[in-house]
C-alpha cells in the first residue's frame, strides 16, 4: 500500500460531499462543523480517509461486508473482463457467471438447489416473503400466509422487510407497515426470559405459543438470522435450532434461515445454519457473497419450494411473478465466483475459526480487566462485548458511552461497530466482524484498541 491519494487535494470532494450527499444512518447537522468522513482507499484490512489516515477496519467496510478484504485485483479484472464481454441482460435470461456462480453456490449447500438473483439482502428477503405469500395462494388456499420473525432480528429496510424487523428503533417512524408479519421472542439467555435450565429448548417453545395463539394454519414461513448480528451479536442457546426445527415440522411451517450477514464464511462454516444442524427450505445471503466488490444478493430455495412454481404450466399466473432489473447485472456473479475461489484457495475459513478464537480469547481476557464487560459472545470472526453499568443487575451501558469506546477507537484508528439506535435501551454491544484475512497481530491490534477504549471512558 502506497498510501498515496489520488490527488493531493481532495478538498472538492470533501466540500461536494458535504454540499450534496446525504449519508446513510446519519445526523447531518454534524457536517456543519467537522468534515463528513470520505473513505478514499483501501487495502487488506486498512482503509485511507481523506486526510490520508490509516485505520484498520475491524468491521468489513462498517457493515460486515468486505470479507475478503480491499484491493483484490483478481476480482476487478473479472468483473472488467465480465462487464466487457457482457454487462447485462434481464434475469430472464441466463448468463456465464450467474449459472457457474450459482452451480459452485449449491454444491456448498447440500438439500439447496436454486438460486434466485437480486442486489441487496433487503431485496434477497422480499423474494422469500413473495414466495410464501404466492404458495399460500397457489396451495393453501390463502392460508398459512404470516411470516414469523424474531425479536432483535433485522431483515432489512424496505418496508416489507421492516415489517418483519424486530429492533424497534429501526422500525419507528417508518409505519403503517405490512400485515402478517408476527413477532417471536429473541433467545438471548444472557437477557433471561425465563429461568430454566434448558434455555434453548424453552426460547423455542416461545416459537410454539406464538403459533398456537395465531393459529398453525394462518403461519407459512419462519425467518430467523442463524446468529442475530446487528441486534447484539446473538449466538443461539444449545438445543435451540433443534427444537426450532421440530416445531416447523410439526405445523408444516417452512424455514427461511438470513445469511445476508453470517454467509460466505463469515461464522466458521459456509453458512451460519451450517453449524446447528438447520435445514432451510429458503437461504439468502448478500454482503459477503462478493465482498463488495459488486452488488449481489441470492435467495437459495430448495427443489421442493421451486417446483410449487411449476405446477400448473398452462396456468400463465402460476410461475414466480418477480423481477429485478439489477440481479441481470453479470459483475455480481463474476465477482462472486472469484470471491468464493478466495476463500477456498487461501483457507479463509480456517482462519475465521483460528483467528476467531483469537478474538473470542482476547476479549474474555478484556472481561477479566474491565467489569463494564457483563458478557462475550460471537462465533468465527462475527463477534461481541457488550457492556454493562453493573454485572450482578446487568443494566445495560449507557449508549453515549459504548459510542464514546467506539469513537475512541476510532481516534486511534480502529473501527470497530456497536448495536446501533436498533434496539431501545439496548444499544450496549460493541461488534467486531474483521476481514476474514484477519492476522494475529491484526486481531491483538483492535482488541488493544479497544481495552485502551474501556480504560478512558469507563476508568
Ligand atoms: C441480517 C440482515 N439481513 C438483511 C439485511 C439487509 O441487507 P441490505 O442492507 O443489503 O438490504 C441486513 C443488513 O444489515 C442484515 O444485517
Amino acid at each position: 500500500m502506497d498510501g498515496k491519494l489520488y490527488s493531493n487535494d481532495i478538498s472538492e470532494v470533501v466540500e461536494a460531499d458535504r454540499a450534496h450527499m446525504w449519508h446513510h444512518l446519519s445526523q447531518h447537522k454534524q457536517y456543519e462543523s467537522i468534515d463528513p468522513r470520505v473513505i478514499v482507499e483501501g487495502k487488506g484490512m486498512r482503509v485511507w480517509d481523506a486526510r490520508g489516515k490509516e485505520h484498520i477496519d475491524a468491521v468489513s467496510g462498517g457493515v460486515w461486508t468486505v470479507n475478503v478484504g480491499y484491493g483484490r485485483v483478481s476480482i476487478a479484472n473479472a468483473v472488467r473482463d465480465q462487464l466487457i464481454k457482457l454487462n447485462y441482460f434481464a434475469g430472464s435470461a441466463g448468463s456465464i457467471p450467474g449459472a457457474l456462480f450459482s452451480k459452485r453456490l449449491i454444491e456448498k449447500m447440500p438439500g439447496l438447489s436454486r438460486v434466485y438473483y437480486s442486489n441487496s439482502g433487503s431485496e434477497a428477503n422480499e423474494k422469500v416473503f413473495k414466495m410464501v405469500r404466492q404458495i399460500s395462494h397457489r396451495h393453501h388456499g390463502g392460508k398459512k400466509s404470516k411470516i414469523l420473525f424474531r425479536d432483535r432480528d433485522y431483515h432489512g429496510t424496505t418496508i416489507g422487510c421492516l415489517s418483519a424487523g424486530g429492533q424497534q428503533e429501526r422500525v419507528a417512524q417508518y409505519g403503517p407497515l405490512a400485515p402478517g408479519f408476527v413477532e417471536v421472542p429473541h433467545c438471548l439467555e444472557y437477557r433471561k426470559q425465563w429461568d430454566v435450565a434448558d434455555y434453548g429448548r424453552r426460547a423455542a417453545d416461545a416459537i410454539e405459543e406464538v403459533i398456537l395463539r395465531e393459529g398453525p394454519d394462518t403461519i407459512g414461513a419462519i425467518c430467523l438470522e442463524p446468529v442475530t448480528a446487528g441486534g447484539g451479536v446473538i449466538t443461539p442457546p444449545e438445543g435451540y435450532f433443534d427444537r426450532v426445527q421440530e416445531i416447523c415440522h410439526k405445523y408444516n411451517i417452512l424455514i427461511h434461515i438470513d445469511e445476508v450477514v453470517c454467509g460466505m464464511g463469515r461464522t466458521g462454516e459456509w453458512f451460519g445454519y451450517q453449524h446447528y444442524g438447520i435445514k432451510p427450505d429458503f437461504v439468502t445471503m448478500a454482503k459477503g457473497v462478493a465482498s463488495g466488490y459488486a452488488a449481489i444478493s441470492c435467495t437459495v430455495t430448495t427443489e421442493a419450494v421451486f417446483e410449487m412454481f411449476k405446477d400448473a404450466p398452462a396456468d400463465p399466473m402460476s410461475y414466480f411473478r418477480d423481477i429485478s432489473t439489477f440481479g441481470g447485472c453479470t459483475a455480481g456473479p463474476a465477482a462472486a465466483l472469484e470471491n468464493m475461489r478466495i476463500i477456498e484457495d487461501e483457507g479463509l475459513i480456517a482462519n475465521t475459526n483460528l483467528m476467531g478464537a483469537r478474538v473470542m480469547a482476547n476479549l474474555h481476557a478484556l472481561a477479566e480487566k474491565h467489569k463494564v464487560i457483563g458478557d462475550v459472545r460471537g462465533k468465527g470472526l462475527f463477534c461481541g462485548a457488550e457492556l454493562v453499568k453493573d454485572r450482578k443487575s446487568r443494566e445495560p451501558a449507557d449508549e453515549k458511552m459504548v459510542a464514546a469506546v467506539v469513537g475512541d477507537c476510532m481516534a486511534q484508528g480502529v473501527i470497530i461497530g456497536m448495536t446501533n439506535r436498533s434496539l431501545p435501551g439496548f444499544n450496549n454491544t460493541l461488534c467486531l466482524s474483521p476481514a476474514l484475512i484477519a492476522t494475529a497481530d491484526d486481531i491483538d491490534q483492535i482488541t488493544d484498541a479497544i481495552d485502551g477504549a474501556l480504560g478512558r471512558v469507563f476508568p
